[in-house]
């Protein structure tokens, strides 16, 4: 029997997007993954003839090294729905304008890999269309868009189809943040600043070049977004619900980061504040994202928890999520590095080969 082969494009060549042309182009798997087209803002390889691109470990010099410049993304979903084998679509960026032709995409017959959250966690119709199940769609998998390479959205999804009903989902969703509040907030009392944490986690590129991003809690949202709506929750976006920022409101509107990182310390006392009151009921706080599914209740947000929690015990920068159904009473706990570019690449990798063996 000949061997199955799929058509490969990878839009994004970055963190992950390295790591997963890496991986890809040293796996050896029963199915052939042909690449056809990497893609960066300027400049790409494409197979015109759909032919596989004859790559190496060396493949980032000869990206550097092409003269083809990107192309449009409505030509390059025309050439993809053209493709003589099943083609799966790669995205490794974190652009809003390519995840805004998802529905497109998937419409042409196209899979889709991600790692990209930003199409999951828009308005709640872009989510229906990605997931109507129309025949000759094609598949969308984007494990890694929560937890990284942690197996959270598989094994969810796989729990509701089976019949099981989720209840709650509670968890650490956000690699910066868990760092900075496993370092601001121990077991054992300790009289560390919160913006001195935040200092340290900027300075070793644990945080956005502007920590902010990571502060006002909208990564969070988004992720929890997207554990909702797979629970069947009907979430229309990810400020539809209680989003706890911890930029302190007069510093929201300051320009530069280099004078809201100056600025921050002036805003510790109240957070110092709930550590102390937290310390004496035995408890640590922790940056949570929240599902209530029977209630129809989600939020982000501090919360406080026993020393003997497993969240109290989480380590550098690892997320936990706690998964509560019918069936798993005593809630199901996936923990583990929730960000890194390995991690991150192989869940995309792995969801590229559940579509390539199931197309
Ligand atoms: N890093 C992690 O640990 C991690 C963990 C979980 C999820 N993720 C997600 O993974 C995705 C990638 O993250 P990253 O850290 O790899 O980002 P990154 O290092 O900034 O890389 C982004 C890549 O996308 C390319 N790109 C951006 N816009 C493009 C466009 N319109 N057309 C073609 N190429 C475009 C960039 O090329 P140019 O430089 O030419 O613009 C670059 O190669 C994001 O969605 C992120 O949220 C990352």
């Amino acid at each position: 029997m000949a061997q199955k082969e799929v058509n490969v494009a990878v839009i994004g060549a970055g963190v992950v997007g390295s790591a997963f042309l890496d991986q890809i182009i040293a796996m050896k798997a029963p199915i052939k993954y042909n690449l056809i087209v990497i893609a960066e803002s300027k400049n790409s390889l494409i197979s015109e003839d759909y032919s596989p691109l004859q790559l190496d470990s060396n493949w980032s010099q000869t990206l550097s090294n092409s003269k083809q410049e990107t192309l449009p993304l409505e030509k390059l979903i025309e050439f993809l729905s053209k493709s003589p084998l099943p083609a799966i679509l790669v995205d490794n960026t974190s652009s809003a304008y390519i995840a805004g032709f998802y529905p497109k995409i998937v419409e042409s017959g196209i899979s889709i890999a991600t790692p990209n959250k930003k199409a999951f966690s828009s308005d709640l119709d872009t989510w229906n269309k990605l997931f109507s199940g129309n025949p000759g769609n094609g598949l969308v998998y984007h494990e890694a868009t929560v937890g990284a390479g942690l197996p959270i959205l598989g094994p969810l999804r796989d729990f509701i189809q089976t019949g099981d009903e989720v209840e709650k989902i509670e968890g650490i969703f956000s690699g910066t943040l868990s760092y900075i509040f496993n370092e601001f907030s121990t077991a054992t009392p300790n009289d560390i600043k919160f913006s001195d944490v935040v200092k340290v986690a900027k300075q070793a590129g644990y945080t956005e070049p502007d920590p902010r991003d990571d502060l006002n809690g909208l990564d969070v949202a988004r992720k929890v977004t997207i554990v909702s709506r797979i629970s069947g929750l009907k979430i229309e976006s990810p400020t539809s619900f209680p989003v706890q920022s911890l930029i302190p409101k007069p510093l929201e509107s300051v320009e530069s980061v280099d004078e809201f990182m100056a600025k921050l310390p002036e805003y510790d006392d109240e957070l110092t504040k709930l550590k102390e009151e937290a310390a004496k009921e035995n408890k640590v706080l922790r940056f949570i994202g929240k599902v209530d599914v029977p209630n129809n209740k989600v939020s982000v947000g501090i919360e406080k928890y026993d020393y003997s929690h497993p969240f109290a015990s989480l380590k550098g920068s690892d997320n936990v999520i706690s998964i509560k159904t019918k069936r798993y009473v005593n809630p199901v706990i996936v923990q583990g590095a929730g960000a890194g570019a390995a991690v991150t690449a192989a869940g995309v990798l792995a969801d590229a080969i559940k579509i390539a063996e199931r197309v």
